[in-house]
């Protein structure tokens, strides 16, 4: 493969960072650098972009400032922060990171849940202020005879489904359209499948198409025994209508693993007893963040070498 200009932007882990700089010319835009310049100077050279972690958002002025782009390698299954349409009507290809990440995501989503049900970080909070010397930890809600409605029975959200049935939870989906060979019973619409269920789990797509898929009247259809887990994107979920099911009690409980102003959390949820807060933390053990990033070198390694990027994203499929 011949070494080709790569613009980094965000952060890699070193196994992923060392193999970038091995082989390709990696540039990135240093902190208080004249952009004007550097794009000046190095954007005509640019054919592919290695978007990392903590990233701003690929839109098409980033791509449009790269008159010779090719490929936008991205770390992350998601890629609601690129602009995929501005991509494909540039002919540029978008490979994004599925499958790797799949069961450690989804073991967040059953510990979000585990964590709510049972209140596990109140009562961890409740044993180190010794309030246990004086009193037991309320009872708590239970996984029993619950029902459980993921939205997005992707890959990810069928690794979730595998293990709520070895917890004996019932599970139904809604997506944008019933899958062949899938046994659960499948609802149209969110407010349909919430109004079935009592725990509802978020793992679809960000985006323009799902913003605020989640709001005040899905979560008065989930009900006061309902607990909202979202490890999807925080734009799905309304935040300002989950504040307040929270607090009068529409619903019970809720999960988050994501945010719509990330990594600004609002205070009102912060201030909630009934609601569990991880930021942003779905697959980020040492594992699956390498796997993620070796898949990102991967794609850009078989691109420049002339061949399929191993993951490209629908929208932009590899034509040869
Ligand atoms: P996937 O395999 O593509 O699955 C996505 C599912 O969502 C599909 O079943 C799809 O079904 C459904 N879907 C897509 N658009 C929809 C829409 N507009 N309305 C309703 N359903 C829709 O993706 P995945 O690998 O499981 O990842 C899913 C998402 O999880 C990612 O896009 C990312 O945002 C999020 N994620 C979060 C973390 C984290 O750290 N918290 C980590 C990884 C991923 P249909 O095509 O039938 O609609
Ligand atoms: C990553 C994610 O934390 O894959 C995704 O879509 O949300 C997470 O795995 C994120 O992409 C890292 O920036």
């Amino acid at each position: 493969m011949q070494k080709v200009d790569i613009l980094q932007i965000g952060n890699f882990l070193s196994d992923a960072q060392k193999k970038l700089e091995e082989n390709f010319n990696l540039h990135s835009m240093g902190e208080g650098e004249d952009k004007a310049r550097f794009l000046k100077e190095a954007g005509p050279k640019i054919v592919g972009i290695a978007a990392g972690s903590g990233r701003p958002a690929i839109s098409a002025e980033v791509m449009g400032n790269l008159p010779n782009l090719k490929i936008v390698a991205g770390f992350g299954v998601g890629y609601d922060d690129i602009d995929v349409v501005h991509a494909a009507n540039h002919g540029v290809t978008v490979a994004n990171t599925p499958g790797v990440l799949d069961e450690e995501v989804a073991d967040t989503a059953l510990s979000l849940l585990l964590a709510t049900t049972r209140r596990i970080p109140q009562a961890d909070r409740f044993l180190r202020s010794g309030k246990w010397l004086k009193e037991s930890f309320p009872l708590t809600s239970t996984l029993r005879n619950r029902k459980a409605g993921i939205v997005g029975l992707g890959r990810i959200g069928k690794a979730i489904a595998r293990r709520l049935q070895a917890f004996g939870v019932s599970i139904s989906y809604h997506g944008r359209n019933r899958q062949t060979g899938v046994e659960f019973p499948y609802y149209q619409s969110i407010r349909e499948l919430a109004e079935a269920v009592d725990i509802l789990i978020m793992i679809i797509p960000g985006g323009k198409e799902t913003y605020h898929a989640v709001n005040a009247d899905v979560l008065r259809a989930l009900g006061p025994d309902g607990i909202l887990i979202n490890v999807a994107r925080g734009t799905v979920v309304d935040e300002a209508a989950l504040v307040e099911a929270l607090r009068s009690n529409i619903i019970l409980a809720a999960g988050l693993d994501v945010f719509e102003k990330e990594p600004q959390v609002p205070e009102e949820l912060i201030a909630l007893d009934n609601v569990v807060l991880t930021p942003h933390v779905g697959s980020a053990t040492l594992h699956t963040r390498n796997a993620m990033g070796n898949l990102v070198v991967d794609n850009l390694t078989a691109f420049f070498s002339g061949k399929a990027p191993i993951t490209p994203v629908p929208e932009t499929p590899w034509r040869g």
